[in-house]
């Protein structure tokens, strides 16, 4: 990074300029409300000081124009304000359908990260210049939050539930990655860098290092190793629901409800099977908590995504 002071760190994902506009937006408004208010105060408390010769006659008890001039005027400036950030706020979730995902999971206290071609990281997320990436986050311990200034991203990291975020990149280097959330004595140790690479430089990095399965071959591996396509197999001779192009489905509900299965639901059919039987089904399913760590409850879903996803943006 260059020298000099600066009050921001450099902006280099897409919409770090934009979220920029806004705070400076926000920081004029208020700046400006403030300031006036306290303008104002100091002009009447010398103009109005006791023994001063101001006019005191004919003082108005009520002045309506004035009342609704201004309550009105802020009242829209700073509604204006909310509905751009709010816009700006449903952006960042809505990830672009191209993203690439990377899975993270956060633990007392470091961050490890997969590639959806099984190439693991610690503390380190490479990425490829201007292409869009979405992380999807959860943590094995406590809340934790992933935070990169440069991106002008953060978001919480929480255990028993997935978290998405996502990003362009728009400048190469090297980046800060800190966790945001207090969570425990080595917190402030809990950060790591964003490596932005050329797209070349990227494929290449990809496939160095060791050969992996990818996640959802791991994945495969793991639904057979614990069991689970020993009912859920479309030849098993157990009944259990199929899980083939399970994303997105409506799935029906033995309680009545009925949903749209994303990775949340899939989870928790894992590690809870008795909230969300599928109806007529019986719940006989044994919970698998405790047995999965969260990288391989990502790897299962990415296995089941594989075999179709057939709203991709269920999932968000
Ligand atoms: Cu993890 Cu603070």
């Amino acid at each position: 990074m260059n020298g000099g002071f600066h009050l921001l760190p450099p902006a280099a994902s897409a919409a770090a300029g934009r979220f920029d506009h806004l705070m400076l937006a926000v920081l004029l408004l208020i700046g400006i409300a403030g300031l006036s208010v306290m303008a104002l105060i100091v002009y009447f408390s010398i103009r109005y000081r006791k023994g001063s010769r101001a006019d005191r006659t004919h003082a108005p008890s009520q002045g309506r124009r004035i009342e609704e001039e201004w309550t009105f005027i802020p009242l829209l400036l700073f509604l204006a304000v909310f509905g751009w950030a709010a816009w700006e706020y449903t952006l960042l979730y809505r990830a672009r359908p191209d993203a690439m995902p990377v899975f993270v999971v956060a633990r007392q206290w470091m961050w490890k990260l997969e590639h959806v071609n099984g190439r693991r990281e610690i503390d380190e997320l490479h990425v490829p210049l201007g292409q869009p990436v979405r992380l999807v986050m959860t943590s094995q311990d406590v809340i934790h939050s992933f935070y990169v200034p440069a991106f002008r991203i953060k978001q919480d990291v929480v255990p028993g539930r997935y978290t998405t975020l996502w990003f362009t990149p728009t400048k190469t280097g090297e980046f800060h990655l800190f966790c945001a959330e207090y969570c425990g004595t080595d917190h402030a140790a809990m950060r790591g860098r964003i490596v932005v690479m050329h797209p070349d430089e990227f494929a290449a990095w990809m496939q160095s290092g060791q050969a992996q399965p990818g996640i959802a071959a791991r994945g495969f591996e793991l639904f057979r190793r614990h069991g689970c396509s020993g009912c859920h197999a479309a030849q098993s001779s157990v009944h259990a629901p199929d899980l083939n192009a399970l994303l997105g489905r409506t799935v029906h509900l033995q309680d009545g409800r009925s949903l749209v299965a994303d990775s949340a639901y899939i989870r928790d059919s894992i590690l809870l099977p008795k909230k969300d039987v599928v109806a007529g089904y019986e719940p006989v399913m044994p919970s698998f908590a405790g047995q999965i760590s969260e990288e391989d409850l990502f790897a299962i879903i990415e296995y089941i995504r594989s075999t179709g996803d057939r709203h991709a943006r269920a999932d968000q």
